[in-house]
């Protein structure tokens, strides 16, 4: 039997939305402009900036180099560069699947409920007491799950369902199909979006005053009170972290997705476009976000600071008010912004389950259609904990450590594997034989400079966490949902490393032109 060639993205363009559909999601929308305003308005696009030179492109970079270099998913390329890693290489896509997207599923779904909540404004006046008695019904602790809310439990099972439908095709007929489909309807809405949102009254006032207007003091280092200087060193890190989460970086996905690529692509290139593309969407949607709530803040007469919210209730509690009082067409902007949510969302969502079932399909000889059908199935039923009375904890909990400690520790190693075990000259060597040329000093950074920043942000994230239980949950929760789920991944990765390879499935082409650099 002879192995069949891996597939391949029929396009570069396909690939690219591929890519920044799995970059944009919701974590660009709300997740981005709360944190601008949390942490010094204009001024947190500073680190937000920073962040993204230091280790969101050259990350970026080393994901796509990786992939399209070893033309396998993370497992496999880790494996291939030393098989001491293949761990590390089954830890990120595992946390992928079973710690991000069993929550992100579930938040997609209360989109889902939302776009049909629209239509008749379900809300009523009072948004925050509908989301949290009528439609989560919210238990008073993490530890008392209540029961499954049915409505959530539906839509959660549709975008499983719609994912499972895109995954179940091979790449070029289903992810890069969809994207081709889903991307150009994502921009367009949201500059309809945008538009609406910047022309209502107060919107632009408070773009200017709250967004765009730099609080400086918020982001000194080395500012002479300890205080300032330790929230300032909080800023950063969340800076950081926000660039991890909304380029997909540290969980495999950019591995895979560029391991499909063709023999010349330029790998430089499509890195430099995913990262703009992604970062200018969060600014340009920070528009709409910050736009909205001026609109409310001007129409209640109450200051921007008493409108605005932070974390989901951006998104569920603060814009359902917003649109209730538009002067007109209030379900058509509901449904314009919830259907955005939804497509942003679906985009990322897949990514995290190509990321694991092609690192199974590497790895093992099952098909691609049943491994996809079989990983939705328990995608699924693991979601539903998060569609409990108390999923809303419990997905706070889990994205807290996933985020601070999983992507940040993931993106750390990734750069010391290739920096100092494949030697980063090595991969700058092939990124640059593809096109556009990357200058020395990345290798650098991925060698020293990204990890040794990153290894800060654990040491501060871990400070604050033993300091303070995050979100005042209780010490059992914590460990249970943050600690226990990424340990529990950590041995579903092993027990996967542990498996034998099919030896075939590990041949590599000899690339004499490396030989002197690999010495
Ligand atoms: N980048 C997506 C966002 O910003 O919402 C979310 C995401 C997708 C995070 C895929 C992580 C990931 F692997």
């Amino acid at each position: 039997m002879t192995t069949p060639t891996r597939s391949s993205w029929q396009s570069n363009i396909g690939f690219l939305l591929a890519a920044i559909g799995s970059a944009i999601g919701l974590g660009n929308i709300w997740r981005f402009s709360y944190m601008a305003h949390q942490y010094g308005g204009g001024a947190f696009l500073i680190p937000y900036l920073v962040a993204l030179l230091v280790a969101g492109i050259p990350i970026m970079l080393l994901e796509y180099g990786l992939g399209h270099r070893e033309k396998g998913s993370a497992p496999l390329s880790f494996t291939r560069v030393d098989s001491r890693f293949e761990w590390l290489g089954w830890w990120m896509p595992v946390v992928a699947m079973f710690g991000i997207m069993l929550y992100y599923s579930v938040v997609i779904g209360w989109c889902v409920n939302y776009l049909f909540f629209s239509f008749t404004l379900a809300w009523g006046s009072d948004t925050q007491a509908f989301f949290f008695n009528d439609f989560l019904q919210l238990s008073d602790s993490p530890a008392n799950l209540g029961g499954l809310r049915v409505p959530i439990v539906f839509s959660t099972l549709l975008v499983w369902m719609v994912c499972w439908l895109i995954c179940f095709r091979d790449i070029r007929h289903g992810i890069e199909k969809a994207s081709l489909i889903f991307m150009p309807v994502l921009f367009l809405l949201t500059i309809i979006i945008v538009i609406w949102t910047v022309s209502l009254e107060g919107a632009r006032d408070a773009i200017a005053n709250h967004y765009l207007h730099a609080d400086w003091s918020k982001i000194n280092l080395f500012a002479s009170d300890p205080a300032l200087r330790k929230s300032a060193g909080e800023v950063w890190a969340a800076a950081f972290g926000q660039i991890f989460f909304t380029l997909s970086l540290g969980f495999g996905i950019m591995i895979t997705y560029a391991s499909y690529l063709p023999a010349r692509s330029d790998i430089a290139k499509n890195a430099l476009v995913t990262c703009v593309v992604n970062c200018l969407y969060s600014f340009v949607a920070g528009f709409a976000v910050f736009g909205i709530v001026g609109f409310m803040a001007h129409s209640q007469g109450v200051p921007f600071e008493t409108a605005i919210k932070g974390g989901p209730q951006l998104a569920f509690v603060v814009y359902p008010k917003a649109i209730s009082m538009l002067p007109g067409m209030n379900s058509l902007f509901g449904i314009i912004f919830f259907l955005m949510l939804v497509i942003a969302g679906i985009t990322s969502g897949v990514s995290l389950v190509e990321a694991f079932s092609c690192s199974i399909t590497d790895k093992f000889t099952w098909p691609r259609q049943r491994v996809v059908t079989g990983l939705c199935l328990a995608g699924f039923l693991g979601s539903l904990v998060f569609t409990s009375r108390a999923g809303l904890y419990l997905l706070d909990i889990t994205d807290h450590f996933i985020t601070n400690y999983g992507l940040v520790a993931g993106g750390a190693l990734e750069c010391l594997i290739v920096g100092w075990v494949l030697k980063a000259k090595v991969l700058r060597a092939h990124i640059n034989r593809q096109g556009a040329a990357i200058p020395s000093f990345w290798n650098l950074l991925i060698r020293y400079t990204t990890p040794l920043i990153l290894a800060y942000l654990l040491y501060l994230s871990l400070g604050a966490d033993l300091a303070k239980n995050y979100g005042d949950y209780p010490i059992d929760q914590l460990v249970l949902y943050g600690v226990g789920w990424m340990l529990i991944c950590l041995v579903a990765a092993l027990a996967l490393a542990f498996q034998r390879w099919e030896p075939k499935k590990l041949k590599r082409r000899h690339r004499p032109e490396e030989d002197d650099l690999l010495v």
